[in-house]
């Protein structure tokens, strides 16, 4: 096992009703600021469970943080936190409004001359403004990690940061809250959380069977509960056990002590980045292709894999037919959500992909993967694979 330091300060409340929690949870003593979406909440009840668990504060709103949140967007609410002393964010609904306010309180407090280096350059956060969290939308683990993920519209961008200070103070987690996700949004969030597993799992093998079976249970679970809310939206079981397991999807704790990938999460940056198609999205194109293209270095955790999650027994002579069989049925379980696994589908011309991103790698100068070893020729193959 590789060496590790872990540390999660989230406090998580989960279940029905949690959300009356936020009146011991939100400090009273400072203008709040309640960061939203779209609109999503006002619709489904959420926004006024807020407004009254809330009512004892001073509280502003900051809504319209879109999917894939806008660093133009940040900007208007950072003006807004420090015109208004806000001392405190609360985010409500799904990861995009939750990433948004981890940058918005990084932002805030920054004090160099453009914030758009805490994304671009990595630069040094020394203080933030603390939030808390009611989710909405279980995908990203963004609540209960320290991660933001952010686009700037102006350069076609898509980049994250990561800082201990951003970790929300709390996490308000109700099922219920996620009855009214459209079925996209809905298998958006199975699948962004089983790519996550497999970003921090589908590596080269490790003597780590604690990270792995923990791993395997994660993904063992969105394949049991997933048909069940395509099936009914409002069972409360299935949506229970698909929120916790995509916070622990992403909470750090099976990536502690093993190597990590990430490369199909970058490449699928760029393709949001460039074509606007959602998050999850571009992790089911890419994710297959880069199995293909990497199944000699996984090959023994894609063996581990395709046994103890479709139970595709091998021998030796047979491991190559085992291994493909493994990408395919992960295939195949995206697609039965729903979930289209090309380029094509998305009217995206695979070549026309391939040619920007790897050019963007290689200006970066970006290797990828668990051994930095993924170049940007090599994402090129994958993408043309994409088609
Ligand atoms: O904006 P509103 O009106 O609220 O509608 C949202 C949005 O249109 C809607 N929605 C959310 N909860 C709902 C609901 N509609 C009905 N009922 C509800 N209960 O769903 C749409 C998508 O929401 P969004 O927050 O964009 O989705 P998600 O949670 O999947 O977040 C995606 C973003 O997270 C980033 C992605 O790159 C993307 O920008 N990620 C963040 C990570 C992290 N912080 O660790 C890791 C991930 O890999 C990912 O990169
Ligand atoms: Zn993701």
């Amino acid at each position: 096992m590789l060496n590790f330091e872990y540390h999660n300060p989230v406090k998580i409340v989960f279940g029905k009703g949690a959300i009356a929690e936020l009146d011991k949870l939100v400090p009273t003593d400072t203008p709040v600021l309640m960061l939203y979406g779209g609109g999503s909440i006002k619709k489904n009840g959420v926004y006024d469970q807020v407004v009254t668990a809330l009512r004892k504060r001073s509280v502003l709103e900051f809504s319209g943080i879109e999917p894939n949140p806008l660093y133009e967007t940040c900007l208007k609410a950072v003006e807004m936190v420090r015109r208004e002393k806000i001392g405190f964010l609360l985010s409500v609904g799904g990861g995009s409004v939750l990433d948004a306010a981890k940058f918005i309180a990084a932002a805030a407090l920054y004090d160099g001359v453009d914030t758009w280096d805490i994304l671009a350059k990595g630069a040094e956060i020394k203080a933030a403004v603390p939030l808390g969290a009611v989710l909405t939308l279980p995908a990203t683990g963004s609540e209960m990690n320290a991660n933001s993920v952010i686009s700037r519209s102006s350069t076609g961008e898509k980049l994250y940061f990561s800082s201990p200070l951003v970790y929300p103070r709390f996490s308000i987690l109700d099922p219920e809250t996620t009855f009214t996700l459209p079925e996209r949004q809905t298998v958006n969030g199975i699948i962004d959380a089983y790519v996550h597993v497999f970003e921090q799992y589908m590596t080269f093998y490790l003597n780590a069977p604690l990270q792995d079976r923990q791993a395997e249970a994660i993904l063992l679970t969105l394949i049991e509960e997933a048909p069940k809310i395509l099936k009914n939206p409002l069972d409360y079981e299935a949506r229970a056990n698909v929120m916790w397991t995509a916070t622990n999807a992403l909470n750090g704790l099976i990536g502690c002590g093993v190597p990590q990938d990430w490369a199909t999460h970058m490449i699928g940056h760029e393709l949001t980045a460039f074509y606007g198609i959602d998050h999850a999205q571009s992790l089911a194109v890419v994710l297959p292709r880069l199995l293909t293209h990497c199944r000699d270095a996984k090959k023994m955790k894609l063996l581990q894999y395709g046994k103890r999650i479709f139970g595709i027994e091998f021998k030796k002579e047979t491991e190559g037919k085992a291994v493909e069989a493994a990408i395919n049925a992960t295939e195949e379980f995206f697609n039965s959500l729903g979930m289209k696994t090309h380029l094509s589908d998305y009217k995206i011309d695979a070549n026309e992909a391939a040619g920007k991103i790897s050019r963007r790698l290689k200006e970066r100068g970006t290797m990828l993967g668990e051994k930095e070893d993924l170049s940007p020729d090599d994402v090129s193959k994958i993408l043309v694979g994409c088609a």
